[in-house]
């Protein structure tokens, strides 16, 4: 049987379907492995790649203001970057961030994405543009609220614009994502 093309789906969070928001919650906890008493708190936007029916990866979308030397700077959060374990290598996760810089920056006009990965993840996302930015940052604790610093994000710039990641101290201004 012929292979049938991938096709791409953005919603917006609030507007989807309970079940479909319960599917993603599960979607989550199976391919990161979450206790099931973790809070897993929903973006803006999800986009999701389908082989016909059968979802097949995720990446979601958060419109933040965040603040770098006490400046706002409109970003686009990405989060939940995930492939079903039996659908990975095929260019699906480039293909839904490559969707998701689209979104962000033709439609929602941020200024930059940004994302938060493991050292070794740099290269994956380098390959799609992303830079790494080796300073800490201030955000709540998902837990307990508290502020917290962590370090090292990675932006993705604005093809259209030649904004230099600005100087500062960055505070997400709220949690992570
Ligand atoms: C990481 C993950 C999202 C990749 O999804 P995928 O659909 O297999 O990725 P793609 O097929 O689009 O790969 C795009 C490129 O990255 C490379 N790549 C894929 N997985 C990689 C990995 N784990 N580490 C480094 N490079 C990787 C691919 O070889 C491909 O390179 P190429 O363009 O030179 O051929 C997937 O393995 C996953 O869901 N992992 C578990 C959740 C996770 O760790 N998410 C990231 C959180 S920061």
């Amino acid at each position: 049987m012929a292979e049938t093309s991938p096709r791409i789906s953005v919603e917006y969070i609030p507007d989807m379907s309970a079940e479909d928001r319960k599917a993603i919650t599960r979607w989550y906890r199976e391919v990161f492995n979450l206790p099931s008493e973790d809070m897993i708190i929903p973006g803006d936007y999800d986009i999701r790649v389908w082989e016909g029916d059968q979802w097949v990866s995720l990446v979601e979308v958060v419109q933040r203001t965040i603040l770098v030397g006490g400046q706002p700077v409109r970003v686009g959060g990405v989060g939940g970057v995930s492939t079903h374990p039996e659908h990975r290598y095929k260019g699906y996760s480039a293909m839904a961030l490559r969707e998701a810089a689209h979104l962000m920056f033709d439609e929602l006009n941020v200024e930059f994405g940004m994302l938060f990965c493991a050292p070794e993840m740099e290269t994956f996302y380098g390959k799609l543009g992303w830079q790494p930015i080796h300073k800490p940052f201030r955000h709540l604790d998902h837990e307990t609220s508290q502020p917290t610093w962590d370090e090292n994000f990675m932006i993705l710039p604005s093809p259209g614009s030649s904004r230099q990641w600005p100087d500062g101290e960055v505070d997400l201004n709220g949690h992570g994502w």
